[in-house]
């Protein structure tokens, strides 16, 4: 059932990196061999999704140890501010500075565990998730949440393969995600290689498919939840819980303990990231809108949790999330430890 796509893959004495933004047309691996090379490859989007980030720029501090012990708090810090918004980054950053000693092989000892614990971290949330989930269920999913973006199975997405192979789940709307087309490209390609029903919706669509009912989950991912709820994810997700709320379809957030961070208070306190113009302007290098023209583009924007029906961690499972709720989950020791 688990995924056997692999992003993020140790090599002896490198970090490969499959490029997302060749897929679905060309699997090829980039090879890091530098810090440099990882914090690029976040920036540039080869390596993207939450966990999946956290888990390469871990790697990243092992090859800056590996070429020089003194070069750690540099590395750390071109790391940290490779993405700002996924807190997964900053939680692996912290992690790896909590390993004394600092050798090249206990940081690549912890590195490999933060790894192997993000799968089976996901195989729990998709436990957990799915048991929410009625037979026969439709779910519509935006951005990609899966094995790509994760150390393996996925968050939303796990809970979606969960549902599959208990023979639950009837029907999954994976939106385009524009401007990257996450949805488009790397959903639906992950989907369709475990023969998983999808049908691909433009972004504008969802309001309709939900008023259609045709959906009865929205499940989506997260890049950092505050302590009173309110999550970050992907631009667009904040407009999928309005209509979902609208046409009472229920609104689910799978993520792993370290997407919350209690040092935002609420979700206004979480940076957004603001990405080139030419994102929006552009298609794959062919411009699609006027020269010169102006654009804003904010790539994640924030749900209050008011509108989540739903999160989902290793740890459990709450609903209609509260700052009260969302710390007591955080207290409960995980099952997997
Ligand atoms: O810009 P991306 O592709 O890194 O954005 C990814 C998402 O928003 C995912 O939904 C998120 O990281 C959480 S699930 C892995």
């Amino acid at each position: 059932m688990t995924s056997v796509v692999r992003p993020v893959v140790w090599a002896e004495d490198h970090l490969k990196l499959l490029d997302q933004r060749l897929l679905p047309q060309q699997e090829r691996y980039l090879e890091c061999r530098t810090v440099e090379d990882v914090a690029a490859a976040i920036r540039g989007m080869a390596v993207r999704g939450a966990p999946a980030i956290a888990i390469a720029a871990a790697y990243g501090l092992v090859l800056a140890v590996r070429r020089d012990l003194d070069s750690y708090p540099q590395a750390e810090q071109v790391l940290a501010q490779a993405r700002p918004t996924a807190v997964n980054l900053r939680w692996a950053l912290e992690r790896m500075r909590g390993v004394i000693p600092r050798s090249p092989q206990t940081l690549l000892e912890t590195a490999q565990r933060i790894h192997e614990e993000d799968l089976q971290q996901n195989r729990r949330m998709a436990e957990i998730g799915a048991a929410l989930l009625p037979r026969g269920v439709r779910v519509l999913t935006h951005c990609n949440t899966g094995a790509l973006a994760t150390g393996g199975h996925g968050t939303a997405l796990g809970v979606i393969r969960t549902a599959h192979a208990q023979g639950k789940l009837e029907q999954v709307y994976a939106t385009e995600t524009r401007p990257w087309l996450q949805g488009a490209r790397l959903t639906a390609w992950e989907l369709q290689r475990e023969k998983i029903p999808v049908q691909l919706i433009a972004d504008g669509a969802a309001a309709f498919v939900m008023a259609q009912k045709k959906v009865d989950w929205v499940i989506v991912g997260a890049d950092r939840i505050a302590a009173n709820g309110d999550t970050a994810n992907k631009i667009g997700t904040y407009a999928l819980a309005v209509a979902a709320r609208r046409h009472r379809v229920k609104f689910m957030v799978v993520a792993p303990g370290g997407t919350f961070d209690l040092r935002c208070a609420r979700g206004a306190d979480i940076p957004i990231e603001e990405r080139a113009a030419a994102e929006l302007a552009e298609f794959q290098g062919h411009p699609v809108a006027p020269a010169g023209l102006a654009a804003y583009n904010p790539v994640f924007d924030v749900t209050p949790a008011a509108l989540i029906t739903a999160i989902v961690c290793e740890r459990g499972s709450l609903l209609s999330p509260t700052a009260r709720t969302v710390a007591a989950l955080l207290r409960r020791r995980s099952s997997l430890s």
